[in-house]
């Protein structure tokens, strides 16, 4: 997508030395510009649990490049397998992360020569990537029909669609999940607006969200996490579309804190709520969200502090008394029924067992 006008992918390979891995580091965005490059698996392991790259799509491809710089410092078997379970112990919740670990470790280990071994895990990274580009895409032009459905039926006002958490291009490698389906509307002419909920407490919202929508210059407001149900009861939100780091077989989808709130509101207001997914982002194996999906739960200083620019720098500033613990989960589980359907790469299908294996027919063995 584009920053400042230019083309940016959120990871590549450096072109003068493929040794290396570029990275955006989102932890400065919007106010700064940064990209960093990975050396080593223990980087690429950091960037991930330190969010510096976030966002499920993004976290299993890195895990992949991850296994790649892991091959540039040793091929062995006993360093590759340490390699994956450090990767697999940064982030809990987003199934992709164990996903592209897995599949790049068999595609790594079924061949024994050094060189092969480095070559495989190159080529492995670069497609999963391609394949989520793909993926993206995909949901952008299932996830299209929807909105262009509304905007018919509004006569061509804009579309409301709320957002919650950033499930854009810089949750993916381009695109996005929840905003492919918003940025092909756009493309195509459809008048819209986002409502992007800040999502506190680290604000992906009101930073990465709101960053990709100026930059493509699509009309979006930031609101407080708090204002979603009020809007809804006002006839202000048309559709709420956001992305998933975990969908279970029978459809409950582990997103962001806040997500599932969201969904409560939607359903008493009767507005539709989509989840935007890969299916790489789907987990057969699990049937119950709330009670088998793991919830990542993180720092209390998230909660306790927060950060901004200050017109010069970024300035973290202290929110409650020091004294006053508290309490950071970082994702909650929304349950199927009260998500109106799943949009993929193979189209879209309800919330279910049914709607999942239809699209997924090889997972039917996976139980
Ligand atoms: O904690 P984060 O920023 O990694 O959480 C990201 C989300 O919750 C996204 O909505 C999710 O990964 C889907 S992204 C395409």
């Amino acid at each position: 997508m584009l920053v400042h006008g230019k083309h940016f992918r959120t990871i590549w390979l450096d072109d003068a030395d493929p040794t290396q891995v570029c990275v955006i580091d989102q932890r400065s965005l919007p106010f700064e510009w940064r990209v960093e490059t990975l050396q080593s698996v223990s980087d690429a392991a950091r960037a991930i649990r330190e969010m510096h790259v976030r966002g499920a799509p993004l976290i299993g491809v890195t895990a992949a490049f991850g296994i790649y710089l892991a091959t540039l410092e040793s091929t062995s078997n006993a360093f590759l397998q340490e390699a994956g379970s450090w990767l697999k112990q940064t982030r809990p919740t987003a199934v992709d992360l164990f996903y592209a670990v897995d599949r790049s470790m068999r595609a790594v280990l079924a061949v024994q020569e050094e060189s092969a071994r480095v070559r495989i895990a190159r080529q492995t990274a670069l497609e999963m990537a391609e394949e989520s580009v793909e993926h993206c895409r995909k949901i952008g032009e299932h996830g299209l029909s929807l909105i262009r459905a509304i905007s018919q039926k509004k006569n061509g006002k804009a579309v409301n669609i709320l957002t919650h958490c950033n499930a854009g291009w810089l949750a993916c490698i381009d695109y996005g999940t929840a905003l492919a389906p918003v940025y092909q509307a756009w493309s195509e002419g459809i008048p819209l607006h986002v409502w992007v909920d800040e999502t506190r407490p680290r604000n992906q919202g009101a930073r990465l969200t709101a960053f990709e929508l100026e930059q493509q210059g699509i009309p979006h407001t930031v609101i407080v996490d708090n204002a979603g149900g009020h809007l809804m009861q006002q006839g202000m939100v048309d559709l709420v579309l956001v992305g998933s780091d975990r969908t279970t077989r029978n459809g409950d989808v582990a997103n962001k804190i806040g997500t599932y709130l969201k969904a409560l509101a939607a359903y008493d207001n009767q507005v539709p709520f989509y989840v935007a997914l890969p299916g790489t982002s789907i987990d057969p194996a699990l049937t119950d969200g709330v009670r088998t999906i793991p919830v990542e739960r993180r720092g209390e200083e998230e909660v306790k502090a927060i950060e901004g620019w200050d017109g010069r720098k970024r300035r973290e500033v202290q929110l409650t008394p020091a004294g006053s613990p508290a309490l950071n989960f970082g994702f909650d589980i929304t349950p199927a029924r009260f998500v109106t359907g799943l949009i993929t790469e193979r189209g879209v299908c309800s919330a279910s067992e049914n709607g999942i294996l239809g699209l997924f027919p090889e997972w039917k063995r996976d139980i």
